[in-house]
């Protein structure tokens, strides 16, 4: 018999390598308490979170978890049903409006995860015959909707509009296309050049998918992310995002324009064979999204934030993902995999908590302490942070 995990065994044994050198394990920590947006106890310490996708701050927001109790206590821990069986609920009906009324678009289609959502919307509209041309530091969940859906994946080189155009050149003028990009780029936190990418997407005849996972809530004046910040939202053909970053709870969502999107409710797979999301799920979900219609105070406070954390990491000598503050994830590049790991090390004994990316999670096999900020983290905290991130990187040795 072939052991099916003997493909696993270069992996396994890397693990044991890291793990030889004494370090803790980057992949097995335990958050013991939360104590709000930006405070966790980890191994019984008081720790600053600065790396969670929580970026407007919302998991504890008093209407969210107010929103959730009742939902809760009026329709039960779950809908034990698919969407287009039993599981629609009024709360989902009412996410599904607060999506719309939050991007200014006609459709709006909950989904249970991001990734699925990514999953079911690729591979259900680009199938066998079509093309989807993408960025190739896309997320995992883009390149599984396109296996899925058995299209034709075209990759060109990150945020390359040159490459972009002369891919779409060489396809077959007839052949249906989609071009899928993504609004912040969570390993670098780089913003996509939209405005270019749909032009030249639009010269060839494709359609535009833009995942504003890592920008929803925070970038553009409303907050509905880069395509918003770049003016060209009316030309997307499908936004997709999800709760598990800004909105705070987990799901994951579709809007767009298209007259026919309505069908995909009966066609795509991850939305049918799946259960739908918990009454209270959508409730918070619902909430919060409302309230991050009126977030520009917070929008506001976070961009400062990033900006202090870029340019004090940055005076302190860290390499760091983008010259300027992009996002409100600030990636900090490490020599290798072991170091990246001694200094995430570093940081949690010092009560900072941020993530440690390593390959194929990473563009051209880069080690990254990945930072994101939240709105909630206040000036006090950051300036903390950088402190931290001094202290600890004198010690491991990556600054001077
Ligand atoms: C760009 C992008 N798209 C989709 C997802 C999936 O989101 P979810 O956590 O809701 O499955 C992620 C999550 O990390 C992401 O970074």
């Amino acid at each position: 018999m072939t052991d099916l995990f003997s493909k696993f065994d270069p992996l396994i044994q890397q693990r044991e390598d890291l793990l030889a050198t004494g370090v803790t394990d980057p992949y097995n920590l335990v958050m013991e308490k939360v104590v709000s947006p930006t405070v966790a106890i980890c191994n019984g310490r008081e720790t600053i979170l600065l790396g969670t996708y929580n970026y407007m701050g919302m998991t504890f927001d008093e209407d969210v978890i107010a929103a959730g109790k009742d939902a809760l206590d009026k329709f039960g821990s779950g809908t034990t049903g698919s969407r287009v069986l039993n599981g629609t609920y009024q709360g989902h009906k009412e996410c599904e409006e607060a999506l719309k009324e939050f991007y200014a678009m006609d459709h709006a289609m909950v989904f249970s995860t991001g990734y699925q959502a990514n999953l079911g919307i690729i591979s259900t509209i680009a199938g066998k015959g079509d093309y989807v041309i993408l960025d190739i530091d896309s997320h995992a969940s883009i390149y599984d909707g396109c296996a899925m859906g058995n299209a034709e994946i075209v990759a060109f080189r990150h945020n390359d509009v040159e490459a972009l155009e002369k891919r779409l050149k060489r396809l077959p003028p007839e052949a249906g296309k989609l071009v899928v990009l993504e609004g912040v780029y969570s390993m670098l936190g780089d913003v996509a050049p939209l405005k270019e990418m749909i032009r030249v997407s639009k010269e060839n005849g494709a359609m535009i998918l833009v995942d504003e996972a890592h920008s929803m809530g925070f970038i553009g004046e409303h907050g509905r992310g880069v395509a918003e910040a770049q003016g060209v939202l009316d030309d997307v053909d499908f936004i997709i995002g999800t709760f598990s970053k800004s909105v705070g709870t987990v799901g994951g969502f579709c809007v767009s324009n298209h007259p026919k999107f309505e069908i995909l409710r009966l066609v795509c797979r991850p939305y049918v064979f799946t259960a739908s999301l918990p009454p209270s799920v959508v409730a918070t979900a619902a909430t919060s999204i409302r309230k991050l219609m009126h977030g520009s105070n917070k929008r506001a406070h976070l961009w400062e934030n990033s900006k202090m954390l870029h340019r004090g990491l940055k005076d302190l000598g860290f390499t760091l993902g983008t010259e300027e503050p992009q996002s409100a994830i600030i990636a900090v590049i490490m020599p290798d995999l072991e170091k990246g790991a001694m200094m995430w090390e570093a940081l949690l004994e010092e009560g900072l908590y941020v993530n440690l990316a390593r390959p194929p999670a990473t563009p051209a096999g880069m080690t990254l302490l990945r930072c994101s900020l939240c709105a909630e983290h206040s000036s006090e905290q950051v300036g903390e942070i950088l402190g931290r991130f001094e202290r600890a990187g004198k010690r491991v040795g990556i600054i001077g």
